[in-house]
């Protein structure tokens, strides 16, 4: 299982340095077993971030990153610049970079493709809008999205990308998709995966669910079979909060 927090556009360099010591102090208290952890702190902060994790196995993952290896891109980070941050992640395809910057199935391509070329895991985030679930569209937009950000990407290993359901009306607005609806969905991305790769390379991609997901609701969204996983967005600005949600998916691995 892994939980990744996508701090967003939140904290500056010295309450983001004081949320990942407090984190990776939570993290060495709780029997956290063999759920990994990974924060996604702002471009400024990943490496004084990077290192109060030191030491802690929490990895440091970028909230998004340019397509091209460098250049004239003024304002623009490569892959090849988080990896010598010390990145081993990278989310891409956030709907919030979908709605407010445009950015296109083509374009999240790209930026899988050049995240593994450099050696990132990549965070591919797919996900329905309230009007497209409500026109009985999700899974066609869904499918568009992974077969469209995964496009001829070669994976050596399952651990080499990791997917994230994010429904966009639960994101940031304390609904959450019903443990039945996120399940119902990433076993069809999963097949999705199988499809496009194979099926064992699938059933161990984790796949993993956000929106909304808080340490109360937690344990039914992650008790599911094909949820591997949680992307936090509020919860993970909280090491208390971030690391309850872990503890909840430690505490099914240990049943399971
Ligand atoms: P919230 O947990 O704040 O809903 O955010 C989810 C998210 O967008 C994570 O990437």
């Amino acid at each position: 299982m892994l939980i990744a927090g996508n701090w967003k556009m939140n904290t500056d360099v010295a309450s983001g340095t004081k949320l990942a010591s407090d984190i990776a102090k939570a993290a060495a208290d709780a029997d956290l077993g063999s759920v990994a952890l990974a924060v996604c702190p702002p471009y400024v902060s990943l490496m004084p971030v990077g290192d109060a994790l030191k030491g802690s196995g929490v990895a440091l993952g970028a909230q998004n990153m340019h397509q091209e290896d460098g250049g004239a891109f003024t304002g623009e980070v490569s892959a090849a610049m988080l990896v010598s941050a010390g990145c081993t992640h990278v989310v891409l395809g956030h709907s919030e970079r979908r709605q407010y910057f445009g950015e296109s199935n083509h374009d999240i391509q790209q930026k899988v493709a050049r995240a593994r070329q450099n050696g990132l895991v990549p965070i591919l985030c797919v996900g329905e809008t309230k009007a497209e679930r409500d026109a009985g569209d999700a899974k066609t937009v869904v499918e568009g999205q992974v077969r469209g950000g995964l496009a001829d990407v070669p994976f050596d290993a399952p651990g080499d990308l990791v997917i994230a359901y994010e429904p966009v009306w639960a994101i940031g607005t304390g609904d959450t998709a019903t443990p039945e609806q996120a399940n119902e969905m990433h076993a069809f991305i999963r097949g999705l995966v199988a499809d496009l790769y194979d099926k064992a390379f699938a059933s161990d991609v984790h796949i993993l669910y956000g929106g909304s997901m808080k340490p109360h609701n937690a344990e039914d969204l992650l008790s599911q079979p094909d949820v591997d996983g949680g992307l936090i967005g509020g919860a993970s600005l909280d090491a208390d909060s971030f690391i309850a949600i872990a503890r909840h998916g430690a505490a099914i691995e240990a049943k399971a």
